[in-house]
């Protein structure tokens, strides 16, 4: 059951399904009853060495069997195993002859399916608890006898099925923790999946390698070799487009491409004049003179200038910026047909999460929309590389940092397709406010790098409202623009919280602001958190 005050943890998805394992030549299954932490179970499975995927528990048996996986984990889930219509175990995956664990409700659903007792308590029991180890068994081997736990339950075992060794308690759940390793069943009523339980990821690691025999070799980096067969495979001798924004996923997308079909991928940067300073160089710089892939940079800042003339409405700007850049990548995409022949793939780099927000995972041609500024047309008949599918974003920074990709790419904020056109907020996107923006923006970086924060950010920025405020410089009068400076921490963009800047880095920034950048006569700070504002102004 979901948690009063639930621990700060990665982003939780709502129901899962996932493409066919990417990277695993040994792989973890995890069942998700619906639980807050599912996601995380799978992530901290892989940070343990082990490929994981969350399916839906309901996910057809042959796809677990034709996934030859290591062990299965039960996630946790908010039904009580009573409930009518709550997810129930089906009896078939504990015949599979494959280790499973249940994890909260997955726990309890092992019990009562075999035979222990599960019942709903009076008292819940939520956050941090006692355990008491009785018996170490196989799954708490080398943990002390007592740790800390994190419990989100109100059903709870009161007694282990026949055959089961009932190996620790806590403050309200007389069994914690059960096994039998005879039948390759094991359960846990904590959370090793969050931080606030110091040794789950050694419960984790038990699991692991002294249940399952994993290796726990698997590595972010170890998706290349796989990825490149796969692309390879999927491509065969045709030609690939990939649209680079100078985002890690694209980024990276392209690169694993590349070094798969080589000069058969074009990349194609779209330059709408939205981009921060030095941006379109850098992209550039990196993969058409650094790594060599074929690269078509369009300069189209003039035709997106003159669709947003007189726009002020958020949404109508985003409409044509959108609109404009499938018009303009139609038209590379055409020319490089006419000179070269058909391109039958559009590679694009759709994460994991990506995958899980959009619910899907069918293998169905949905382009991210977020991705590239608006989508892209239907008649553009591609089909989809997405190499980073099975991925976290960390993880694709580390493939990135193992590709060799630029530091600085590796280690972007997000960055909106629309670009520093949605942060002139209330007014006109002109050539001279968006010079104004991008110093300004350019001065922020710069500071927030310099103090070494940047990466501890989820994105720092700065929005120009189209108001002007008074001011005097020197002995005169000024009438400037004014630079709000929007600097956020989040795990997911889902939530977010101002960042507390050091008062003498604001100082720094915003004197070099006005300083540096003749129109600016005022900053100022946002300090609105998400909800209730949003991360951008637009
Ligand atoms: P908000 O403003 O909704 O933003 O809190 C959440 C995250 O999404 C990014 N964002 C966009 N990204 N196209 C994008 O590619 C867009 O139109 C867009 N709008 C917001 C934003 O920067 C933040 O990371």
């Amino acid at each position: 059951m979901p948690p009063t005050d639930a621990p700060a943890v990665e982003a939780v998805p709502a129901t899962v399904t996932t493409t066919p394992s990417q990277a695993a030549t040994e792989e973890v299954v995890v069942l998700d009853f619906g639980g807050q932490y599912s996601q995380l179970i799978a992530r901290r499975v892989r940070e343990c060495g082990v490929f994981s995927e969350l399916l839906p528990h309901h996910v057809d048996l042959d796809e677990v069997r034709r996934r030859k996986p290591c062990g299965v984990i039960l996630s946790g889930g908010p039904a009580s195993v009573y409930a009518e219509g709550a997810p129930s175990l089906r009896r078939e995956l504990l015949d599979l002859g494959i280790p499973v664990l249940g994890i909260c409700y997955g726990m309890q659903l092992l019990a009562l399916e075999l035979g222990g007792r599960v019942e709903g308590a009076e008292v819940g029991e939520f956050g941090r608890s006692q355990l008491i180890v009785r018996d170490t068994g196989r799954l708490l081997a080398g943990k002390p006898s007592e740790q800390t736990c994190w419990m989100s339950h109100r059903d709870t075992v009161f007694a282990p099925p026949p055959g089961f060794a009932a190996l620790a308690s806590s403050t309200a759940s007389p069994v914690a923790a059960f096994e039998s390793p005879e039948q390759g069943v094991y359960g846990i009523q904590f959370h090793p999946e969050v931080v606030h339980t110091p040794y789950g990821l050694q419960v984790l690691t038990n699991f692991l390698r002294d249940v399952c025999g994993c290796e726990q070799t698997w590595s972010p980096a170890s998706v290349i070799e796989e990825q490149i067969a796969r692309i390879r495979a999927q491509v065969g001798e045709g030609r690939a487009i990939c649209g680079l924004s100078g985002g890690v996923d694209s980024s990276v997308a392209a690169l694993l491409v590349h070094r798969a079909i080589g000069e058969r991928l074009t990349c194609v940067f779209v330059d709408h004049g939205f981009m921060r300073k030095d941006e379109g160089a850098q992209v550039i710089d990196a993969f058409r003179d650094h790594f060599h892939v074929p690269l078509v940079a369009v300069d189209a800042s003039e035709r997106f200038l003159a669709r947003l003339e007189g726009v002020t409405d958020p949404e109508e700007k985003r409409k044509r910026i959108g609109a404009e850049f499938i018009r303009v990548f139609e038209e590379e995409a055409r020319r490089l047909e006419a000179t070269g022949g058909d391109i039958g793939f559009l590679v694009q780099g759709t994460l994991y999460s990506d995958v899980i927000e959009s619910g899907g995972g069918t293998g169905a041609a949905t382009i991210k929309s977020h991705h590239n500024v608006g989508g892209l047309p239907e008649d553009l008949q591609f089909g989809l590389v997405e190499p980073l599918r099975a991925l976290f974003k960390d993880e694709v920074r580390a493939v990135g940092a193992e590709l060799g990709l630029p530091e600085r790419l590796v280690w972007r904020q997000p960055f909106p397709g629309p670009g520093l056109a949605i942060r002139i907020v209330g007014g006109e996107a002109t050539r001279e406010r968006l010079e104004t923006l991008r110093e300004a923006d350019a001065i922020l970086q710069d500071e927030i790098r310099k103090a070494g924060l940047y990466r501890e950010l989820w994105q720092s920025f700065c929005v120009l409202p189209d108001i002007r405020t008074v001011g005097v410089q020197g002995d005169a009068r000024t009438y400037g623009n004014v630079i709000v400076i929007r600097a956020v921490t989040s795990d997911d963009a889902m939530t977010a919280d101002w960042a507390r800047l050091p008062y003498d880095l604001l100082e720094q920034i915003a004197s070099r602001m006005i300083n540096e950048i003749r129109p600016v006569g005022r900053v100022v700070l946002d300090i609105t958190s998400k909800p209730p504002g949003t991360i951008e102004w637009e």
